[in-house]
């Protein structure tokens, strides 16, 4: 279990939840499912993000129910000491009360013979859309036994609402508590980069055989070993030209000299995700093409962190890697000015989509693709439509969501140069990605993640040490 803090912050959210579905309103929140992985092995469980961020509980078969009066009502595994000496600690309903500072908690069998009562006489039911598979059935079958009762007087919920965009809007914004636990957690994946780093070094050095799994061992050690629970998301460790495979995953491919190795990976710690690519030498020595489109990266990542800034757009940092990274595949001829034209033709015709086709960032916290809208919500109104050049789709756009301090996104710009004609054959299979995770701040951005260097010649010097 992992109650580390006053059950306050907790409560406080859950006031806040009640405040937003109204006095008639109650809320559902389950947590995540246990899911088989083969025969009777179960995939390791991971908690629901919603769930955890409203009860601190990491516990499997747990509901979490708010009435708009802002009563919360626990469901969880009973305590039964046959499971436990199995399975290990449950809580119990017994003790949820003191431990969450919910003020009612039953045993997650009561939950069919409890909810048509706590649905009774609401105008609305508000629950997590498309998360949970069946859950929507659930809900129905509960609504269903309202309705059999409406004949002795009882009121049925007239509406179904989405939770999702109450807690969304709320965990956007990162509180201090939160912002700690990412740092921390930013932390501990840097210090694994580093380490990641070195071995590729000094196993090449030694002669060994070093192969993309030596590393993924690597981070996963030092992410355990500074108390992270699991890696926030597949660890990518791409030796050579894997790394301009975007979803490639640690294999055995053996990492040479004179290639480049990108590692995007990151732990989740208490809750929280870290997220964070770096790419470098395996020997630890630049090769001269490999340099140029390093520098040109990280040029485009500087720009992108210049752009992010409380009362800029989402989409700046974007924009700004882009302009830098357009420039830079016609200055080093990634791009032939004669067949693309200038650097606004590129820009608009989309031609630097050959080499980097991903987006700038995106919101990071208990997920790693973290919940939030990108669409600034005082202007979903504002719709412009435009051709996209490369599909021909029209695209639909709004107003990107303006940044404010507390948010918390990733800034990784790349290139990945796949072989084709016209292509220079010196840049052929690199692939590079540099990956930050910021928080926003009033007057810019704080790195959290910078533990590990990033200039070409600091990445050089730690790995020769
Ligand atoms: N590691 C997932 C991502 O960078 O989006
Ligand atoms: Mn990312
Ligand atoms: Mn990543």
């Amino acid at each position: 279990m992992n109650i580390e803090l006053p059950f306050s912050l907790y409560a406080e959210r859950r006031s806040r939840v009640a405040a937003a579905i109204g006095p008639n309103g109650v809320a559902l929140i389950p947590t995540a499912l246990e899911r088989p992985r083969n025969r009777d092995s179960d995939f390791l469980f991971r908690h629901d993000s919603y769930f955890y961020y409203l009860t601190g509980f990491t516990e499997p078969n747990a509901w979490l129910v708010i009435t708009g009066d802002g009563a919360s009502t626990l469901f969880c595994a009973p305590k039964d000491l046959e499971r436990e000496i199995w399975d290990g600690y449950r809580l119990g309903p017994g003790a949820a009360i003191e431990a969450l500072g919910v003020q009612s908690a039953y045993a997650i069998g009561e939950l069919d013979t409890r909810l048509p009562r706590l649905l009774e006489n609401r105008d609305a039911v508000w629950y997590p859309f498309a998360i949970h598979a069946g859950l929507e059935a659930r809900v129905g079958e509960w609504l269903n036994q309202v309705r059999a009762r409406v004949r002795y007087g009882a009121l049925c919920p007239e509406q179904q609402r989405d939770l999702c965009t109450v807690l969304d809007e709320m965990r956007l914004i990162k509180d201090a508590h939160e912002q700690d636990i990412m740092r921390r957690a930013a932390r501990i994946s840097a210090h694994a980069h580093v380490r990641a780093m070195k071995l590729s070094a000094r196993m090449l050095r030694e002669g060994k055989d070093v192969r993309e799994y030596h590393l993924d061992a690597e981070l996963l050690h030092e992410f355990r070993m500074h108390g992270s629970q699991y890696p926030a998301y597949t660890s990518i460790v791409a030796a050579g030209a894997n790394a301009c495979v975007l979803h490639y995953r640690a294999a055995d491919t053996p990492l040479c000299a004179g290639e480049l190795v990108l590692i995007d990976a990151g732990c989740e710690l208490d809750g929280y995700a870290s997220d964070i690519t770096r790419t470098f030498p395996a020997d630890g020595r630049f090769t001269g093409p490999q340099r140029t489109l390093y520098d040109l990266v990280l040029a485009s990542q500087e720009a992108a962190v210049a752009a992010t800034r409380a009362g800029a757009r989402f989409n700046d940092p974007h924009d700004a890697t882009v302009k830098v990274l357009a420039q830079g595949m016609l200055d080093v001829g990634l791009l032939d000015r004669n067949k693309v034209g200038g650097v606004d033709d590129v820009i608009e015709q989309r031609a630097y989509f050959q080499f980097y086709m991903h987006r700038t960032g995106h919101w990071l916290g208990m997920d790693v693709h973290d919940c939030g809208s990108y669409v600034e919500p005082s202007q979903v109104g504002e719709v412009s439509e435009r051709k996209d050049p490369l599909s021909g789709e029209v695209i639909r756009n709004r107003p990107s969501r303006v940044l404010k301090p507390g948010m918390v996104l990733t800034i990784e710009p790349g290139i990945y140069v796949r072989p084709a004609e016209g292509v220079p054959e010196a840049f052929h299979n690199i692939g590079i990605r540099i990956e930050d995770d910021a928080i926003v701040t009033a007057g810019g951005c704080e790195l959290i993640t910078r533990d590990v260097p990033v200039k070409a010649a600091e990445i050089e010097a730690l790995m020769q040490a």
